[in-house]
């Protein structure tokens, strides 16, 4: 697939744009978690390397997607709310993304949008929403996409047919040029995003379901997010992919993330905890050193964070425990554990790591399939 295989063929819109004039679509969809990281890419939201993620199954964003049909269709014409407040200042984000994606979804200027947003999870937890955001916003865009192409009685039924695979990874590819993560947020427990060499159907333009076998240690994984900041993000993932530009350690880095990716399909088949641990430790670490080894650099760890690590590692000596953590660009920490050790884990997390959390406040999740048309 290339960037030219998303753009419609201008036939198969033409008759039905006049005759649909509004309606609304809602589509529920979650955020992820990267076990190897995206950080760094190239122009058009390419990633400088591969990543893989579990979707989560609790936090998501519902969006309703309300479209009629306007007089001019010289400009984008919409309205954002966030829980029934009109939100201005997400406008700019939106206007960018539609800006983007145009050549994709020649319907765009026709409608005037409302675009009803709500999360799961608290906005102000520090929990980024751009993954369920963009991607819960890209699927109700496809609903529209499909309901144009499917009502249109002119073209034959072939034409007409609107595959389910073509739908996820156009949202997908949307997706991603909203917000790079938010193509992982689509569909499947396990999703890769970027080409690698062993993973075949991988592709820098959409998620993929992650293909091969998975060992039963890794069902209904537990992820539990310990909101140790709750503030905006000190760097914005625009600056901070923009910081592996002419990084001294950047060639390298995305070459691990290659070899990383190539070792977690072995260890994802076999079952191996103890080598998912370090490898799922070490990219949140070099995650964050590459943001400290860069020019401007940053620490986002904040003394809790550390805290936390370090109370995690004592456990895991102490108990033998599967616990782990990893980490976005952020102070929040993700503990990752498996299905049958969770009621010790959460016992030593209430124990042990909560008050180290802003407010008491933490999240349970776990993986989860992928984004709902509600
Ligand atoms: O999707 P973005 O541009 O916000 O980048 C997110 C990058 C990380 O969350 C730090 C890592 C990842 O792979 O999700």
């Amino acid at each position: 697939m290339t960037e030219k295989d998303f753009i419609p063929n201008a036939k198969h819109y033409t008759d039905r744009l006049h005759i649909i004039e509004d309606g609304h679509f809602t589509w529920s969809s979650p955020s992820n978690i990267a076990l190897v990281k995206y950080w760094g890419k190239k122009e058009h939201q390419i990633p400088e390397n591969p990543s893989i993620s579990f979707t989560l199954n609790h936090c998501k964003t519902i969006t309703t997607l309300s479209f009629s049909k306007k007089e001019n269709d010289d400009q984008f014409s919409f309205d954002v709310f966030l829980d029934d407040d009109k939100k201005d200042d997400f406008k700019p984000k939106i206007e960018t993304f539609f800006k983007r994606i145009e050549i994709y979804m020649p319907f765009l200027k026709a409608f005037h949008f409302k675009i009803e947003t709500s999360n799961t999870f608290p906005h102000s937890s520090g929990i980024a929403s751009s993954a369920s955001g963009m991607s819960a916003l890209a699927l109700c865009l496809m609903s529209i996409e499909k309901s144009i192409i499917t009502s249109n009685t002119t073209l034959n039924s072939v034409e007409r047919s609107f595959d389910n695979n073509y739908f996820i990874q156009k949202a997908s590819f949307l997706a991603r040029l909203g917000s790079g993560s938010a193509c992982r947020s689509l569909e499947g427990d396990l999703v890769v995003w970027g080409e690698h060499e062993k993973i075949k159907g991988s592709s820098n333009l959409f998620g993929t379901k992650y293909p091969f076998e998975v060992h039963k240690n890794f069902k209904n994984y537990q992820d539990t997010i310990l909101l140790v900041d709750k503030g905006e993000k000190q760097v914005s993932s625009t600056v901070g992919h923009n910081l592996m530009f002419g990084h001294p350690f950047a060639k390298e880095r995305f070459k691990q993330a290659h070899n990383n990716l190539s070792s977690i399909i072995d260890i994802l088949k076999t079952g191996d905890l103890k080598a998912f641990i370090k490898i799922v430790e070490s990219e949140a670490l070099t995650l964050h050193a590459m943001m400290m080894t860069s020019m401007p650099y940053f620490i986002l760890m904040k003394p809790n964070t550390l805290e936390i690590i370090n109370k995690i590692w004592a456990y895991r000596e102490k108990t033998n425990s599967n616990v782990c953590f990893t980490l976005d660009a952020g102070a929040n920490v993700h503990v990752l554990y498996p299905e049958d050790e969770a009621n010790q884990v959460l016992d030593f997390i209430k124990e042990e790591l909560v008050v180290y959390c802003q407010n008491d406040h933490y999240i349970s999740d776990k993986i989860g399939l992928g984004a709902k048309l509600l």
